[in-house]
């Protein structure tokens, strides 16, 4: 199916033009209609209108959380920021990717290229920009305050290697910043890449205790959610969950599955020095939908508590249910939303 909306991203500016000039597209404006809410769904303390939202990444800043809080999204995660400014990846950051089959968790060679077609998978390659805390802490507070009854804000952030001896006092220094700023939930992205090692952070099951013991420390009072890539191994996630579920309030599952773009020349489509990107969109929804059912299968035998929230590749209220119907609390979209704002909206519509 051709796709004729525009995305409130533009994935053929730069991130720091989409965070100067965006959002785009129907994101400029408020929404013609207008669905009544009732603040019914409690989830981690507060009271919200739907569980549906936008992950980490595609809200920059403020201004699109403001938007996307007018579009109905009623929790919407401000993108990832660190303790201080790290740079962008150069273009492209974003293109649409075209699995011949169903993509795997093995790194695929998958084509890529501009043509957004619906339904879309894409490949996004930014390394985690942010800027500095004296930027992003007062636009951060402007959007909590911007949120309406029924709404929530979170805010996402990741320590940076190098930056202080052990990785989980920046983590604990980032969680204070974004603390100050009286977002009421945190979300700590574990997604990122590990030391030394050709693997992700969140794999690191001893690390990553340190870190989420190190926020608790440092922020004791808020709720905390850790957001998680893709375990292909239930050893590894049943350990994962022994050790962290007693210390934190939730997990977001998941990330990007990792490809290898390339045009239809056989050439890296990131360029020289990226081989690799993560895929999101449809192609991954299958994985969301497999983590949630596994987090809610072991929540379930262990008697735990945690919230669940299910993303990847939703772009339809039946999408919404599925995963919902899987054990999740609450949805995200983030590559469906960028080009379908209207997504929340839709849902909505289709639950009344
Ligand atoms: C443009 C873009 C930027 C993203 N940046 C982040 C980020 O900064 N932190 C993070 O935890 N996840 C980030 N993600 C991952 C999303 O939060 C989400 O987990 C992933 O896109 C899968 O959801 P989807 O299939 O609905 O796109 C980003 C995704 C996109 C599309």
């Amino acid at each position: 199916m051709e796709n004729h909306n525009h995305p409130f991203y533009n994935p053929r500016l730069s991130y720091e033009e989409n965070y100067q000039k965006g959002p785009f597209g129907d994101f400029t404006q408020k929404p013609e209609i207008s669905i009544v809410n009732q603040p019914s769904v409690h989830f981690l303390g507060n009271k919200i209108n739907l569980p549906f939202g936008i992950p980490a990444g595609p809200l920059l800043n403020g201004k699109y959380v403001k938007a996307a809080l007018d579009w109905g999204y009623d929790l919407c995660v401000y993108k990832t920021v660190r303790t201080k400014k790290y740079k962008c990846h150069p273009l492209p950051n974003v293109l649409a990717i075209h699995p011949e089959h169903r993509l795997s968790e093995n790194v695929d060679t998958v084509l890529a290229d501009q043509n957004y077609d619906l339904p879309l998978s894409i490949t996004n390659s930014f390394g985690v920009p942010s800027f500095d805390p004296d930027i992003w802490q007062p636009d951060m507070e402007d959007a909590v305050n911007y949120a309406k009854p029924g709404q929530v804000v979170i805010g996402s952030f990741q320590g940076t290697l190098g930056v202080t001896n052990h990785i989980e006092e920046n983590y604990a220094e980032a969680a204070r910043l974004v603390d100050e700023t009286g977002v009421p939930l945190l979300e700590a992205n574990l997604s990122c890449p590990n030391e030394g090692v050709n693997n992700l952070l969140c794999f690191d099951i001893d690390k990553v205790e340190r870190i989420a013991h190190a926020i608790k420390n440092a922020v004791p009072d808020k709720p905390l959610m850790l957001k998680l890539a893709y375990f292909k191994d239930n050893k590894l996630l049943y350990s994962f969950l022994e050790r962290l579920a007693p210390i934190v309030d939730g997990f977001c599952a998941i990330n990007t599955l990792s490809a290898r773009p390339v045009t239809s020349q056989g050439k890296q489509a990131l360029g020289e020095d990226r081989p690799t990107g993560g895929v999101c969109g449809d192609a991954i929804r299958w994985a969301g939908e497999e983590m949630v059912s596994r987090l809610y299968e072991w929540r379930a035998n262990h008697n735990e508590k945690f919230v669940i929230i299910g993303v990847g590749g939703v772009n339809s209220p039946e999408h919404y249910r599925t995963y919902l119907s899987l054990g999740a609390d609450a949805v995200m979209s983030a590559t469906g939303a960028m080009w379908n704002p209207a997504l929340a909206l839709q849902i909505k519509k289709a639950l009344q």
